[in-house]
């Protein structure tokens, strides 16, 4: 079957760069002579048909913004298979002969349900997060390890000022990529990371009492969210090693914000790929990276690959940061 129309759709966290990739396959999809349809709000919008034409001039002047302007929801009722049965009528009713899937491993699971309906389906990796599994990089991290990295600096001037400890809670969900890269990037004193059991006494504590006892007088402390409330940390610091302490959630902060070249050059890239395959009947695939080459995978297997974590990069920063 010959690919006419396609639709694309953001879904789950947004993350700087999507909008790079929808731009990317919208002007793909056209210089091939293909339809392209965007969709608003994720699998919501399939399930509303909440769904417009798009043509060159719709992602004029978004390649350097943050967000994405097909806008993004987490989309309960597509969990049902009553909403991805609406889904694929909708998306039959209007002729669309793929669907590409901007998101996470959760919007990949709802891109397998679909395409299980008979519509065909790729996805591209769009999350802060760096936790699609089979992929070493996904868009929108580089820039919010950027992100946190340039608002610890500012952290760490009065941190130094005051000889304090800054406790900073990173973003991440269950993955501790953008908590150990930034941890490095900033010098930290603790990471602690989801993948990676810790000890208040060895991995902290202790940590900072040596350091200190060689002449270091402030500290920066990196916690990946869900670990353990910073503020906690904090007090329990102040009371063991009398450090005045202060704690910064980071948050949303990190979602936001212009991508860097890497991710708006990675999204150009995989954004191109997803129409490719659709226009080769590569269908029902995860576009990933794997050692460093942009790749596909079958959905399903994709799904079902452990993140890798780098423990070796933990133990560097261990020894580094002291
Ligand atoms: O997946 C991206 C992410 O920002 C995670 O790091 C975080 O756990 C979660 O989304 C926050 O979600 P919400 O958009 O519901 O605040």
């Amino acid at each position: 079957m010959s690919c006419k129309t396609i639709s694309v759709l953001t879904s789950g966290g947004d993350a700087p760069g999507m909008n790079a990739a929808i731009r990317a396959v919208v002007r793909s999809s056209i210089a091939n002579g293909i339809r392209v349809l965007g969709v608003r709000r994720g699998f919501n919008g399939l399930i509303n048909g909440d769904i417009f034409e798009m043509n060159l001039r719709s992602v004029s002047d978004i390649i350097h913004k943050g967000g994405t302007v097909l806008y993004t929801a987490r989309s309960p009722e597509f969990r049902t298979s009553e909403g991805v049965q609406k889904a694929a009528q909708v998306c039959k009713g209007l002729g669309i002969d793929g669907v590409i899937v901007i998101g996470g491993d959760g919007s990949f699971r709802g891109a397998r349900a679909l395409s299980r309906r008979g519509i065909p389906c790729v996805g591209i990796p769009g999350t802060i997060d760096n936790d699609v599994a089979c992929s070493e990089y996904t868009i929108g991290y580089d820039t919010a390890m950027n992100t946190a990295m340039e608002m610890i600096d500012k952290i760490r001037d009065t941190a130094q000022s005051h000889d304090r400890c800054s406790i900073v809670e990173v973003m991440g969900r269950r993955c501790g990529d953008i908590a150990l890269n930034t941890g490095i990037a900033v010098g930290a004193t603790a990471i602690l990371v989801p993948e990676v059991k810790y000890d208040m006494d060895r991995d902290i504590i202790d940590r900072i009492k040596f350091t200190q006892n060689i002449g270091k007088k402030h500290f920066i402390i990196i916690v990946a969210e869900g670990l353990k409330n910073v503020n906690k940390i904090s007090k329990e610091i102040k009371r063991r090693t009398g450090i005045d302490s202060r704690t910064t959630i980071l948050g949303h902060v990190q979602r936001g914000g212009s991508p860097t070249l890497r991710d708006r050059v990675m999204a150009s890239e995989m954004g191109c790929m997803a129409v490719d395959m659709l226009i080769k009947n590569i269908n029902n695939k995860i576009i990933a990276i794997k050692n460093n080459k942009v790749i596909y995978m079958d959905i399903s297997k994709a799904l079902s690959v452990k993140k890798h974590f780098d423990i070796e990069l933990y133990k560097k920063a261990l020894n580094i940061s002291i």
